[in-house]
C-alpha cells in the first residue's frame, strides 16, 4: 500500500476462527468506528431490520451469512429464511440471496453448514466483483459522454444520493465505485452528496466514506439539488438502486425521484448503477414494488434526540420512492450499459 493508498473499507466479514459474522455499525458512523460479532440468525435479522447494515447488495450478503449462522447451530431454515426475508421489503437483493441458498439447499448437499456458508462467501465475493465490472463499464460510458470536457481539461461535477458505496455493497459499491473509477483517472472535481434525510446517509455515510477515500466531497442538504444543478455546480448525477422492474423503473432511496426530475428540468445526465441481483423481471413495473415505511421517530428526531415538529402533528415515512424509466439515461450494470426504456 503506498502512503495516499487506504485500506478497503470492509462493512461485513465471516470470521473463520469464531465461525461468526462481523459487521462495522453504521448506526455509529461518522461519530465512531464500531464492528459488531453477530452469533445468530436471529441477531442477523435484528441487524438488518435496525440498519446496522443497510444498502442493498449488503443486507443480500448479510442474509446469506445468517443463513450460514443458521446452519451452523442446527436452526430450523425454513424459519430462519422466512425471518431474514421478511426484515426488508424493497430492496430485492435480500431475496435474491436468499432463492439463491435455498436452490443450494433443494440440492441437499452433504454438510449443509459448510455448504451454505461457501455460498454466502461466494456471494459476497462475487458482489465485489459485480461492482468493480459495472464500475468500468460506467466510467467507461461517462467519459466518453463528457470527451470533450475531458479533453478540454476540465474534470467533472457529480452528484448523488444516499449511500451506494462499499459500506452498501460487498466492498466496493456502485455509483461510489463508478465515481471511484473516475477519480482513479483523476477526472472527478467534486462529489456532492445530498445529505439524505430522514437517516442521513448522505452526510453520514458517503461523505465519510469519500473522504476516507480522498474523494473531494461537499455535503449538501436534499432542498439544494436543484439550485446546484441550475447554477451549473453539477455535471451529471448517478446513484444506486434497491429494485429495477422489467420495464426499467428504479426504485432506491426516498428522494431520488425528486432528484431525477430536477436533473432532467437541467438537461442533466441521470445514470443508475446496480448489479443483476436488483433487477427483478417478474415485476412489470416500479408500481408494483412495495415501498417500505419506516417509523416516525425518524422524521421528528435527529440522532433520536431532537424534536423537529410541534405535538399533534402527523407524519409520512416512505423509505424509498420509484424514477420512472423515461428519466434514466442509461443504468450499468456488470453486464453493460443498458437503457431501460427498450
Ligand atoms: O435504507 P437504505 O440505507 O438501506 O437504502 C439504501 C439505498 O437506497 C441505496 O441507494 C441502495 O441500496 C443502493 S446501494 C448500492
Amino acid at each position: 500500500m503506498t502512503k495516499t493508498q487506504t485500506k478497503a473499507l470492509n462493512p461485513i466479514h465471516w470470521d473463520d476462527s469464531k465461525e461468526s459474522v462481523f459487521v462495522i455499525d453504521q448506526r455509529l458512523l461518522p461519530y465512531e468506528y464500531k464492528e459488531i460479532e453477530i452469533n445468530s440468525y436471529g441477531e442477523m435479522a435484528k441487524a438488518i431490520k435496525d440498519m446496522i447494515v443497510r444498502g442493498a447488495p449488503l443486507i443480500g450478503i448479510a442474509a446469506a451469512y445468517g443463513m450460514a449462522l443458521a446452519a451452523k447451530t442446527g436452526a430450523d431454515l425454513e424459519e430462519a429464511d422466512k425471518l431474514l426475508g421478511s426484515t426488508r421489503p424493497t430492496a430485492v437483493n435480500l431475496m435474491w440471496a436468499l432463492d439463491e441458498i435455498r436452490l443450494l439447499r433443494s440440492s441437499k448437499p452433504q454438510n449443509l453448514y459448510s455448504a451454505i456458508l461457501e455460498k454466502a462467501k461466494w456471494i459476497h465475493e462475487d458482489d465485489i466483483n459485480r461492482c468493480k465490472k459495472m464500475s468500468e463499464h460506467g466510467a467507461e460510458y461517462i467519459k466518453k459522454k463528457f470527451a470533450a470536457k475531458i479533453a478540454n481539461k476540465q474534470k467533472l461535477k457529480i452528484l448523488t444520493h444516499c449511500n451506494a458505496g462499499a459500506l452498501a455493497t460487498g466492498g466496493y459499491g456502485t455509483a461510489l465505485g463508478v465515481i471511484r473509477k473516475l477519480h482513479e483517472e483523476a477526472l472527478v472535481e467534486m462529489v456532492y452528496s445530498n445529505e439524505t434525510r430522514p437517516r442521513q446517509q448522505g452526510s453520514r455515510l458517503t461523505a465519510w466514506e469519500l473522504a476516507y477515500e480522498r474523494i473531494p466531497v461537499t455535503m449538501i442538504s436534499d432542498g439544494m439539488a436543484a439550485h446546484c444543478m441550475k447554477t451549473q455546480m453539477i455535471d451529471l448525477v448517478i446513484v444506486g438502486s434497491d429494485r429495477i422492474t422489467a420495464n426499467g423503473d428504479v426504485a432506491n432511496k426516498i428522494g431520488t425521484y425528486q432528484v431525477a426530475i430536477a436533473a432532467k428540468h437541467h438537461n442533466l445526465a441521470f445514470y443508475v448503477a446496480a448489479p443483476e441481483s436488483t433487477i427483478d423481471r417478474s415485476l412489470e413495473s416500479g408500481d408494483l414494488i412495495p415501498i417500505e415505511e419506516r417509523d416516525s421517530s425518524e422524521l421528528h428526531t435527529i440522532n433520536g434526540e431532537l424534536v423537529t415538529a410541534a405535538e399533534g402533528v402527523a407524519f409520512f415515512n416512505p423509505g424509498f420512492d420509484v424514477t420512472p424509466n423515461e428519466l434514466v439515461e442509461v443504468i450499468f450494470t456488470e453486464q453493460g450499459v443498458f437503457n431501460p426504456k427498450l
